[in-house]
């Protein structure tokens, strides 16, 4: 049996999966590729092109042993006969469904890649998060080949979240693999299988008809987003009444039907995934003639544009009704904590619009620097980039917190509120840190959903 398998992608999707994947069966060759040639340069080197926890020490032992990093996509195809394809698949921004539907460009273009370059049968992955029935296209672009050669379409999405990618693949809370109900399906199936049981215990791996499992990667994003929706436009009902959002969002938890995780209030959600695949949810949905549907769903697109814009009105208001001039030290750039990545992030909206109030920006993250200057690239306005967080606050009116780094708690804010102007605010857009504690020193502190501790009258 061939045991070679190729990964088409080695972005945040492919590179963890597959250097995983490569750790926990030193039976198979695993081979990732890319078209980027500095993202494949990185992987070979000791500065890795993502930043997650653990990562470095599970490629440094695959790594030359049965992991391999290559710009060789060809090469690759035609030695592997189980090609898993994670090439990314953004928002369309031209033509019919621009703004919602998939772009699946690089797909079919893989696909038709793998036609060209294949001389026996393969099976295909999709890894990607891809529309409901892609996987009918997929078949019937690499059936239509002339070599007579058999395709097997998969679907096999990944849901592990960044910044603990190396747990949640080592132990996820399920595999899902959906295939054809045919004999070369259930064959292509059993390969599967057979990968994923050298770490997965087989009841945490649901087999499903290719359709479900396809719908399940894009409704269980939906699923996750729509409860931190829920929750921010709970939030705004809070500062309105006294309530409070941690004591709402944890005696709602405590209901083991609702459970308690991702219900914390913030700025917003961000990410690679969760706005494009709603989008793609409403696209689908109305594509099939249902358009109750697809409003449901967009609503959850909606609110969190609201509570971004939300959280800059407020830091506007309470501060006297102008930020223009004023020095802001915006703490953590990246959409979520021991991260570097920037997609989607709340903050390119919140630093925006802040500079459009002509509000002066002090950026400071632990890991996020680069992407935040490349994200607000051709910006106007006054912003600076800072590694040192005493740098960023020196003259700063106010601190707005947008990502939950825990490295923020370590920081001596009694040193913070000497360096800045006063009166001195902190806007929590993560309810991150202790805001009795903070107030004591003797900030203004507007956390998110929880009334405001304020020495102003
Ligand atoms: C991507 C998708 O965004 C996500 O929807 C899907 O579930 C998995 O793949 P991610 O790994 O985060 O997620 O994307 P990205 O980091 O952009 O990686 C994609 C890689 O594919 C890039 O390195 C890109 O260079 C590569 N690629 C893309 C190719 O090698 N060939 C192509 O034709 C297109
Ligand atoms: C998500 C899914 O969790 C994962 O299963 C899928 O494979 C990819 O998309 P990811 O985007 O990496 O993973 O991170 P996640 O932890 O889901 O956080 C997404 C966003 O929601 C972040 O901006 C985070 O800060 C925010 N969030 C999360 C909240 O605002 N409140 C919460 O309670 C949880």
């Amino acid at each position: 049996m061939n045991k070679t398998i190729l990964c088409i992608g080695a972005g945040y999707v492919g590179g963890p999966t597959m250097a995983i994947m490569a750790d926990n069966c030193p039976d198979y060759k695993v081979i990732v590729v890319d078209k980027n040639e500095a993202r494949i340069k990185a992987w070979q080197s000791d500065t890795l092109p993502i930043y997650e926890p653990g990562l470095d020490e599970v490629v440094k032992r695959a790594r030359g042993r049965n992991l391999f990093f290559s710009t060789d996509i060809f090469g690759g195809i035609e030695e592997a006969d189980i090609i898993f394809v994670s090439v990314n698949t953004p928002t369309k921004t031209f033509g019919a469904g621009a703004g919602k539907a998939a772009d699946l460009q690089y797909w079919e273009k893989t696909a038709r890649d793998i036609i060209e370059h294949s001389s026996g049968d393969k099976i295909v992955v999709e890894k990607s998060t891809l529309p409901v029935r892609t996987a009918a296209a997929m078949q019937r672009i690499l059936q239509s080949n002339t070599k007579g050669l058999n395709f097997e379409v998969i679907s096999n999405p990944e849901f592990m979240a960044e910044g603990t990618a190396v747990t949640d693949l080592q132990h996820p809370d399920r595999v899902l693999i959906g295939s054809m109900n045919t004999p070369g399906g259930q064959a292509a199936l059993q390969r599967m299988l057979d990968i994923y049981l050298h770490w997965v215990p087989r009841e945490k791996i649901k087999t499903t008809n290719i359709w479900s499992s396809e719908l399940s990667k894009l409704v269980s994003n939906a699923m996750l987003a729509q409860r931190i929706s829920s929750v921010n436009s709970i939030s705004a009902l809070c500062e309105k009444t006294d309530a409070n959002i941690l004591e709402v969002s944890a005696a709602m938890g405590l209901d083991s039907r609702i459970g308690s995780k991702f219900l914390r209030a913030s700025i917003g959600f961000g990410g690679s995934c969760f706005k494009k695949d709603i989008l793609n949810l409403v696209y689908l949905s109305e594509f099939y003639g249902l358009p109750e549907v697809a409003a449901y769903w967009e609503q959850v697109v909606l609110i969190n544009d609201y509570q971004e814009r939300r959280f800059v009105a407020k830091i506007c208001n309470k501060m006297f009704n102008t930020i223009a001039g004023k020095k802001i030290a915006v703490f953590g750039f990246a959409f979520k904590a021991d991260t570097g990545d920037t997609r989607e992030s709340p903050a390119i909206y919140v630093c925006k619009m802040l500079l459009e109030e002509r509000a002066r920006l002090a950026i400071h993250d632990p890991k996020a620097l680069e992407n935040a200057m490349l994200d607000l690239t051709g910006e106007t306005g006054d912003i600076t980039y800072c590694a040192d967080p005493y740098e960023a606050v020196k003259g700063a009116h106010c601190i707005a917190v947008l990502t939950d780094w825990k490295d923020f708690l370590k920081y001596d804010f009694r040193k913070i509120y000497e360096l800045m102007e006063k009166p001195a605010f902190i806007f929590d857009g993560r309810n991150l840190l202790d805001h009795q504690a903070m107030f004591d020193i003797g900030f203004n502190v507007y956390p998110l959903g929880q009334p405001a501790l304020s020495h102003l009258k």
